[in-house]
């Protein structure tokens, strides 16, 4: 059976250190994208030595460090499956039958069985249930013909081989590629999979995400598709698969080792909750206008007028990044009064949805590396629509292949339940509507109040940042439970979802989203004392309808949790618990009232002994559909 390694984290390294712990320690950077089982290959002398295991980084770690070797040149992988087991053999790397090349793939070769069978008809046999060791003997038989018409050329073989190959290939891959009789030279490709070079000072790096060269190089390359590298300690050459010379454009990282590491916090996910508000302060910086009565974007590489004519918006994106496509439908629509849709990007690129001429395509990612939105956006460009895209990770296959848009420029987002992503998007998404707002009907002055509003969001996250430790204590209250309902109404339905997911992420524990007002079409049949609800309760137009809510939860014994900026005017006793909010406007409300349940869900998680910051099943960056 094909074991499928999808969502997968790739490192190479050749320099002048010892390799095997700088790919370790990369590897763990990546780990995030898959943490089935990892491996290693090196090369010196003695030739290709592979170390692979299942498990996490740090059970190949141990192997690697019990097997002390020199080699100065290596690649990583690891892995997160779909099909077929989680094996040893079935971890990368792999070798091809002749031990001459060894591979790490992220991604899918479609035509793998075709290609296998060609292979086992000239007599290779297969160790693994893997495509990638399909092409890594493909690349093999290549290299054996090519080195033989160059007439022991070996790198130029070597690299020829693996074009050669990969022109074979149906499908999607990332790779990295060393050769036996190639040593200080690695080869590495990308179609449909990121991989990016670290140029580094006498060393240079392949990996899936700029991570991997954490505290090594800011300098980077992101591959295109169809793209192949040429590393050796001190430089490297790009070209096609089909042989063209590339000129490398190097990029600078914009954000430091420290920012990838834990610090004094036990998880990312904690971590990156308390980095919130400077994400936000990060997303605003400079995106106000002078007379701080609208924002203003440098991205969007579209005219104001060409903007004004727009008269539909759609948005796509995929689970958190979803809800915060619901925030921004919902605050476009009030604010400029333009018609929005969200769309499953998934179900967008298949769906084949009629677009007028005056749509505008927004595509919300905080990896820029999902296929699923990556696709939607595909298909969108290729009807001729503009497509923006708000996006985290600077350089991510969405943000260059897109005609502009908004960097989120929240820092890099470790921990695999999202949260300082969603709520700096969702912060963009009403800087957005302020922007449409004010070139339709929007007056400067409450332009002004929007702008004002949205500066003080920074400072009122760390008032409930502060209160971290009360919800702590209400999280074990009810960490044994197995069933939530989460209930918002209007802007808190979006974040009602995204409570819901978050808690489900991370801790295992079925919930629900709903708003509130749907209640008793069907979920109040849930409601016992075993099933708590956690219930948005803002001031304003909904508040009395959902304390009407609260009261039949209360009515049929559902413990209730509310979440609350009202003061005296929430009744005492009504809930079980109320987490109190300071004071808001109803544009940073989707903000603030993500916070109390981005920790209650990471305080359940932590209480029920769940591994926070790698949930089972799950991988940050979902690049296969
Ligand atoms: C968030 O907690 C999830 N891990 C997941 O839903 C994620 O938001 C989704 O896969 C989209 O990712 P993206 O923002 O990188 O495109």
């Amino acid at each position: 059976m094909l074991c499928k390694p999808i969502m997968c984290g790739i490192v190479g390294y050749v320099g002048k250190h010892k390799a095997a712990d700088i790919l370790i320690e990369g590897l763990k950077r990546l780990e995030y994208r898959g943490y089935d089982s990892a491996g290693l290959a090196l090369l010196d002398e003695g030739g290709i030595e592979l170390m692979k295991k299942t498990g996490r980084v740090d059970v190949v770690a141990k192997v690697a460090q019990s097997r002390p070797t020199t080699a100065t040149m290596g690649i990583s992988h690891t892995r997160w499956a779909t099909h077929g087991g989680v094996t040893d053999g079935n971890a990368h790397p792999h070798l091809s039958w002749d031990g001459k090349i060894a591979l790490v793939h992220n991604g899918v070769i479609e035509n793998y069985a075709f290609l296998k069978a060609e292979l086992e008809a000239k007599g290779v046999t297969f160790r693994s249930e893997t495509d990638t060791e399909v092409l890594a003997n493909l690349i093999a038989f290549c290299y054996d013909a090519e080195s033989v018409s160059n007439g022991g050329g070996y790198s130029a073989a070597f690299v020829q081989a693996v074009r050669q190959a990969l022109l074979q290939v149906e499908g999607t891959y990332g790779i990295a590629a060393m050769c036996a009789d190639v040593p200080g030279e690695l080869v590495g490709a990308r179609k449909g999979s990121p991989l990016i070079i670290g140029v580094g000072n006498g060393e240079n790096m392949i990996g899936s995400d700029v991570a991997a060269f954490a505290g090594r190089t800011q300098n980077v390359v992101y591959l295109n598709d169809g793209q192949v590298v040429h590393l050796h300690r001190g430089d490297f050459s790009i070209t096609t698969v089909d042989s063209l010379s590339i000129d490398p454009v190097i990029s600078k990282i914009d954000w430091s080792v420290e920012d990838a590491d834990l610090g004094h916090y036990p998880h990312f996910m904690l971590k990156e909750i308390f980095e919130q508000p400077m994400a936000i302060e990060n997303a605003m910086r400079g995106r106000f206008s002078q007379d701080g009565s609208t924002a203003q974007f440098g991205g969007l590489n579209i005219d104001p007028r060409e903007l004004r004519q727009i008269d539909r918006i759609v948005f796509l994106g995929c689970g958190t990044a979803w809800h915060s496509c619901l925030v921004a439908e919902y605050l476009i629509e009030k604010f400029a009064r333009i018609p929005v849709e969200v769309e499953y990007a998934s179900e967008f690129r298949y769906r084949n949805a009629p677009l007028d001429k005056n749509t505008l395509v927004f595509t919300v990612s905080q990896s820029g590396e999902t296929i699923d939105t990556l696709e939607a956006m595909r298909e969108a460009m290729r009807k001729g629509y503009r497509v923006l895209g708000i996006t985290n990770a600077v350089g991510s296959t969405i943000a260059r292949e897109n005609d502009g848009g908004i960097y989120q420029h929240s820092g890099p987002e470790i921990g695999v339940a999202s949260t300082k992503a969603f709520t700096a998007q969702v912060h963009i998404a009403a800087m957005l509507a302020l922007y449409l707002g004010r070139m339709r009907d929007m007056s400067f002055t409450d332009g002004r109040h929007v702008v004002s509003a949205l500066q003080k969001t920074p400072g009122l996250i760390s008032q409930v940042l502060d209160r971290a430790e009360e919800i702590e204590h209400i999280a074990h209250k009810y960490a044994d439970k197995n069933d939530f309902l989460f209930l918002g109404r209007q802007l808190m339905f979006p974040i009602a979802l995204e409570g819901a997911l978050k808690l489900k992420e991370i801790s295992y524990i079925h919930a629900e989203g709903y708003p509130a007002a749907e209640m008793k079409h069907g979920p109040i049949a849930l409601i016992c004392p075993d099933c708590p609800t956690v219930a948005f309760a803002p001031k304003g137009e909904i508040f009395k309808k959902v304390l009407s809510n609260i009261q039949e939860i209360k009515a049929r014994e559902g413990p209730v949790i509310a979440i609350t900026n009202a003061g005296k005017e929430f009744p005492e006793g009504l809930a079980d618990d109320v987490i109190k909010l300071p004071e808001s406007p109803e544009v940073v409300q989707p903000t603030l009232f993500t916070v109390p349940v981005q920790l209650l869900a990471y305080y359940i998680a932590v209480a029920r002994g769940c591994d926070v910051d790698k949930p089972r099943n799950l991988a940050k960056s979902v690049t296969v559909e």
